[in-house]
């Protein structure tokens, strides 16, 4: 398991700590964002609320995260009703308003569409689109002036992706709806973060699909780092971006991919090995 360090440099946000939630908490970036927000935010992030269905691993972070501040475990399964249940009521009974949202939890089974049993596409629709989309609606009434909310969408946002089609469309529906959340939410000095990053190292993203990593190409070439991943994409939520691409290969993708016909990208995505 990875040392956490004590930060030399604590990052002051000019708001009153509240709670944070951050899903996925587990592994991963979820995991890289809530270190990164107990340790370098403590103005921000009063209490951390680390959601994720594995209790031992939530458990590790919270006994390591201990010398920073106050974590809460919530072992639940966001595919399940009684956790939106639980939610509620916990948000409810919260003595301190909401003053982050990190929507890291996610999961993404590459293949072609036809052939993917219908329920694994159901799951990744339900977990990477619905979950975040209810749980920015369930805080937004605890939420305050400086509040800020992180959506982990992907460089696959950028455009369509055959062998990740629903994928790709869904980390494109995440993508819109933050950015366009984060414009309904300026006037009350709430922002929201698009966070697209490239194929990541170190998370158990691919090891659920049964690899190592990223493997193809290029996607290996240019795979990313969590934490650096992270510490830009607060840096960004803070500045009141809407949007957060770490690397450069990801801006090149999302530039190419808006001056370029679909049908050539596609075409380009092929020969460049990213699928
Ligand atoms: N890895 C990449 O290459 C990559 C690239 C771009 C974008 N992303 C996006 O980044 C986000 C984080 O991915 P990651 O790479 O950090 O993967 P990861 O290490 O596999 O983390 C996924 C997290 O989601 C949680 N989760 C899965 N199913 C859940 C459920 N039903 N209820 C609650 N929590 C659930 C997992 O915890 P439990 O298993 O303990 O529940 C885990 O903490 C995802 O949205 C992914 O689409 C990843």
């Amino acid at each position: 398991m990875p040392v956490i360090r004590q930060n030399q440099a604590r990052t002051a946000t000019g708001v009153n700590p509240g709670i944070v939630i951050v899903t996925g908490a587990s592994s991963g970036l979820g995991r890289e964002f809530a270190c990164q927000l107990i340790r370098d935010y403590p103005d921000f992030c009063g209490e951390l609320w680390l959601l994720a269905r594995r209790e031992p691993l939530l458990q590790q972070l919270q006994a390591q995260l201990r010398p920073f501040g106050t974590c809460r475990i919530l072992a639940l399964d966001l595919l399940t009703e009684s956790a939106w249940q639980e939610l509620g009521q916990l948000l409810e009974q919260a003595a301190r308003p909401v003053a982050g949202l990190v929507n890291a939890a996610g999961i993404g089974r590459p293949g072609h569409f036809a052939g993917q049993p219908e329920a694994l596409q159901l799951q990744m629709l339900r977990l990477d689109a619905e979950a975040p989309v209810r749980l920015c609606h369930l805080v937004l009434p605890y939420l305050k002036n400086g509040s800020r909310i992180w959506n982990v969408a992907s460089v696959s946002a950028f455009s369509p992706q055959p062998g990740f089609a629903l994928y790709a469309a869904v980390k494109a529906m995440l993508l819109s709806f933050s950015r366009a959340l984060n414009a309904e939410l300026k006037p009350r000095g709430i922002g929201v973060t698009a966070v697209c990053p490239n194929p990541l190292r170190h998370t158990d993203f691919f090891k659920a699909q049964g690899l190592d990593g990223p493997v193809q190409g290029l996607k290996r070439l240019t795979a990313e780092e969590p934490s650096r991943v992270v510490r830009l994409a607060l840096r960004r939520g803070f500045k009141g971006k809407d949007l957060s691409v770490s690397s450069v290969w990801g801006r090149l993708i999302g530039a190419a991919s808006r001056l370029l016909p679909v049908r050539v990208w596609l075409s380009l995505e092929a020969m460049l090995g990213f699928r």
